[in-house]
């Protein structure tokens, strides 16, 4: 990625991430999910950058959204919520599109149940930012803005 350009960022925000703003609070906060898109597009654009956002529930869509942002994109940032855990499937994807993916988790996963602290798609992102809140997506952007 040339630090010159303009940087493609694309957020995937995976299963049940849509329902921020309802979801434990002392977990993830008390900002909607419709806010929490309205700021990340705002420092996106404080950083210069330009960025789409995906959310789905479903894992397909979500490798279909990936596979997807190949040619498209310089950089991802994906919070697989409890994919993280399991999914082999959008691992796969991750280290098949061949784009710098930042890991992104709002609450501490590795202060939680013992099976949020293993993510299986760790190993093919270049980072992982957990556990400061709705600032883990604007920490992942400065990130891939450094790049
Ligand atoms: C999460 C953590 C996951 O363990 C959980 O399943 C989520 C959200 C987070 O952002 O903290 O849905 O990814």
């Amino acid at each position: 990625m040339n630090s010159q350009m303009i940087k493609k960022v694309l957020v995937v925000h995976g299963p049940n991430l849509n329902l921020l703003g309802e979801r434990d609070p002392a977990f993830y906060g008390n900002v909607t999910f419709a806010k929490l898109n309205e700021m990340i597009l705002d420092r996106a654009d404080a950083l210069g950058m330009q960025c789409e956002i995906f959310q789905s529930n479903h894992e397909g869509a979500i490798i279909d959204r990936l596979q997807a942002a190949r040619n498209t994109f310089d950089g991802v940032i994906l919070n697989a919520g409890a994919y993280t855990h399991y999914s082999y499937a959008i691992r796969d994807a991750i280290a098949d599109m061949q784009l710098p993916c930042v890991e992104v988790h709002i609450s501490n996963v590795q202060a939680r149940d013992d099976f949020r602290a293993k993510s299986v798609i760790a190993p093919v992102c270049i980072g992982t930012i957990a556990g400061f809140g709705i600032n883990s997506y604007f920490l992942a952007l400065q990130a891939l803005a450094m790049l």
